[in-house]
């Protein structure tokens, strides 16, 4: 394996996030988290280390962020993101914690119904967003709030967004690739392994792209 990593993983005991530790685990690397249970993550290694905190709360993001070399976010709360931003006025947070700390790789993942700044949605998307994925609306408006401050305030940041599609929890269905207009419902498993490949892909640097399990 090349040099060890370490990676500060946001939203760890989340559906993505259990995967992506796993995975960056099980790769030889370190996993550092930010979790309100930790009970909630079952691995056991001398490579993770569970800091019990909420993202809304949490004081000490300098702490957190410094020593490691990349950052991910796959945080998400419905219900509270009906009424606030809560992500982004996270990621608000973080951004500086970041520069103040001299680290620069952050992906944030999104959903696929989330409009990247600039580009528009697929009408399909819109006519999917407003009427059996409306009970997220809140959750889209919150990613495209994060988009847009990384876009016009954080370009001196390597951030990648990944727009994800997601079905199941079922078992991998192929492997995902970056793309600007075509997407995949795919498993949380295979979105995992896409975030910890774009993580280290610097092609991928101020993106907001979906991903499309690969053909052949
Ligand atoms: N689920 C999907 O089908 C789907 C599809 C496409 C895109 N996405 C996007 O992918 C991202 C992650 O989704 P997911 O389904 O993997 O996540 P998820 O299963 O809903 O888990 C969300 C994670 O965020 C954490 N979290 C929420 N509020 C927090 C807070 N205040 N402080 C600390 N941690 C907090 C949760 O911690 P707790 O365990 O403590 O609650 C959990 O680890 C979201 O941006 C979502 O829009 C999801």
């Amino acid at each position: 394996m090349s040099q060890q990593k370490t990676f500060l993983v946001f939203g760890a005991s989340g559906q993505t996030g259990q995967h992506f530790v796993a995975l960056a685990l099980k790769e030889g690397q370190k996993v550092r988290a930010l979790v309100r249970t930790p009970s909630k993550l079952a691995f056991k290694s001398p490579d993770l280390h569970i800091q019990q905190g909420d993202i809304s709360e949490v004081s000490d993001l300098d702490a957190l962020v410094q020593g490691t070399d990349f950052v991910i976010a796959m945080l998400g709360n419905a219900q509270m993101q009906k009424k606030t931003k809560i992500n982004t006025a996270f990621v608000q947070r973080l951004v500086p914690a970041m520069r103040r700390q001299g680290v620069k790789r952050l992906l944030y993942q999104a959903g696929g119904l989330s409009k990247p700044p600039g580009r528009p949605l697929p009408a399909a998307l819109w006519v999917v967003r407003n009427t059996i994925a409306r009970s997220y609306i809140g959750q889209h408006k919150d990613n495209e709030a994060v988009m847009e401050y990384l876009t016009d305030e954080a370009s001196d940041l390597e951030w990648m967004v990944h727009r994800a599609g997601i079905g199941s929890n079922g078992p991998s269905k192929g492997v995902l690739a970056r793309s600007e207009k075509d997407f995949s419902i795919a498993t949380f498993a295979d979105c995992a392994a896409y975030n910890y490949r774009t993580l280290m892909d610097p092609s991928a640097v101020h993106t907001c792209d979906l991903s499309c399990y690969r053909k052949g």
